[in-house]
């Protein structure tokens, strides 16, 4: 454990359509099922004014926003849930499952946007006042694969990146994940129940 807190953070990680959603609502279904408390927060988002932060970054309203303008976005997003939600959370001993969180500024906005990786983690390191995941859960999918998820909605503005873009993210998430000793990667591709189960195990010693 990271934090000196009763309580534990995970935080599911990955490329758009990896699956994050999906295994951060089964892996609270599980834990609420067992008798844990747990509340579930995605990244941008969680609080009232993530929400609004989450729009402004996610929806296509054509506004031109600059790389630093949206890594900041983000950081407002995450400076807010860390002292709204997640601290008094992991205060009460609850389990707080993250839908993205910090990783997700060094792969986007770091790899994928560019802005130097010194950059995002300084911002990451003040949002997060010393919070730290204790357990951080990398779906891997590759190019192909996410590309076919995503077919038949409507990609959203980040969505609508090149190829190119993605793949930077996906070499960035790999990098920062190898270099989290609490991060696990699971092959994203692989059944929503058998990766649920892998996940249920790597956090066994951690909340079970
Ligand atoms: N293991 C899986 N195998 C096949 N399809 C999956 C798997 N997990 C999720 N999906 C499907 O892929 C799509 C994206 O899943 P989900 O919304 O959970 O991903 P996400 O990482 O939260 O995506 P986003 O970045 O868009 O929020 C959904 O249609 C979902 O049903
Ligand atoms: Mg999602």
């Amino acid at each position: 454990m990271d934090n000196n807190f009763a309580g534990s953070l995970i935080v599911f990680e990955g490329l758009d359509g990896s699956g994050t959603t999906t295994q951060a609502g089964l892996l609270a279904d599980y834990l609420k099922e067992k008798g844990h408390e747990v509340l579930k927060v995605e990244e941008p988002g969680g609080t009232s004014l993530g929400r609004k932060v989450r729009d402004l970054l996610l929806e296509d309203h054509g506004m031109d926003i600059r790389p630093l303008s949206e890594l900041f976005l983000y950081e407002v997003s995450r400076a807010q849930l860390v002292r709204e939600k997640i601290i008094p959370e992991l205060e009460k001993g609850n389990v707080i499952i993250s839908d993205r969180f910090a990783a997700s500024s060094v792969a986007y906005q770091g790899h994928g946007r560019g802005i130097p990786i010194d950059v995002v983690k300084r911002l990451n390191d003040i949002a997060l006042n010393g919070v730290e995941p204790n357990a951080t859960i990398f779906l891997d999918i590759d190019l192909e694969e996410r590309e076919r998820r995503g077919s038949g909605q409507k990609p959203d503005r980040i969505e609508k990146e090149a190829r190119e873009f993605y793949r930077r993210v996906r070499e960035g998430y790999l990098e920062e994940i190898r270099s989290m000793d609490e991060a696990v990667l699971i092959d994203g591709t692989l059944p929503k129940d058998e990766i649920s189960r892998r996940v249920i195990s790597e956090l066994e010693t951690e909340l079970l």
